[in-house]
């Protein structure tokens, strides 16, 4: 199974949203194989749903609260996201750890709780510039996988992103992909047993469609999460059409 993903972050508004949806599903046929998945900002989830229903097309949500329901203003539950028409949920985004200071502590329970809501988790690991340069990335990465000891109890999909490429139009090369995504394949099969050995692990960090075929290449690659070239409908459509291929 391949795995293609947009993370729309915090942009877009409806009408660019609507566009996206239009063009995007005029210029995608779904294959069995091959699971397309969009993250728009919560706010838009059910529009997106509504429009994409049907089309072989899933949303995801971009992070979501553990606690069922309560006073958490501006939190969203798993259930809600469920609600909204919602397969999956993207979890531990280097950009929530960094900026909202989210930890592997938070995120074990936030695994938990999109599990028990009948939510894929995404669930999104890697290592800063200064991780990397001080050797310290297969340790980062085993730290960050160790939320799912003992509370996987359903599918989940893994993104490596090392947090230097995300944005930077700077991608890891295939070596370093290909040793990353071992290495959390190693340990998913510790973590998980035999089903770590299925867990899509999918790349993400300044990928487009002019490079995507070649990481798609990459041993150990299921995919990739998309962040800027997301949003253009024909670029990601080609993504896709690469992932079809592949
Ligand atoms: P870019 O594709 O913009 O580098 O973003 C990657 C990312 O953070 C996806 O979650």
């Amino acid at each position: 199974m391949r795995c293609v993903v947009a993370n729309w972050k915090m942009n877009l508004l409806f009408p660019e949203a609507s566009n996206f949806c239009s063009t995007f599903a005029e210029n995608y046929n779904p294959v069995e194989d091959v699971r397309v998945a969009i993250a728009p900002p919560s706010i838009l989830l059910w529009t997106i749903h509504s429009q994409l229903r049907g089309r072989g097309i899933t949303t995801f949500a971009q992070n979501g609260h553990f606690e069922p329901k309560g006073a958490f203003t501006g939190e969203v539950s798993m259930a809600q996201i469920r609600d909204a028409g919602c397969s999956g949920v993207i979890l531990g985004h280097s950009e929530r750890r960094q900026q909202f200071g989210e930890t592997d502590e938070v995120l074990a329970k936030k695994v938990a709780a999109a599990q028990s809501h009948k939510l894929l988790p995404l669930l999104c690991i890697g290592e800063t510039l200064v991780e990397r340069e001080r050797e310290q990335t297969f340790s980062v990465i085993k730290t960050q996988l160790s939320v799912l000891k003992g509370v996987s109890s359903g599918p989940i999909w893994v993104a490596y992103e090392p947090i230097w490429a995300i944005g930077t139009g700077r991608t890891a090369d295939g070596r370093q992909i290909h040793e990353a995504h071992h290495f959390i394949r190693e340990e998913l099969r510790v973590l998980l047993g035999e089903a770590g050995s299925s867990v899509p692990i999918l790349y993400g960090g300044s990928v487009k469609a002019s490079n995507f075929g070649s990481i798609l290449s990459v041993p150990q690659v299921s995919g990739a999460l998309v962040g800027g070239a997301s949003m253009d409908p024909l670029a990601f459509a080609e993504m896709v059409k690469t992932a079809q291929e592949a």
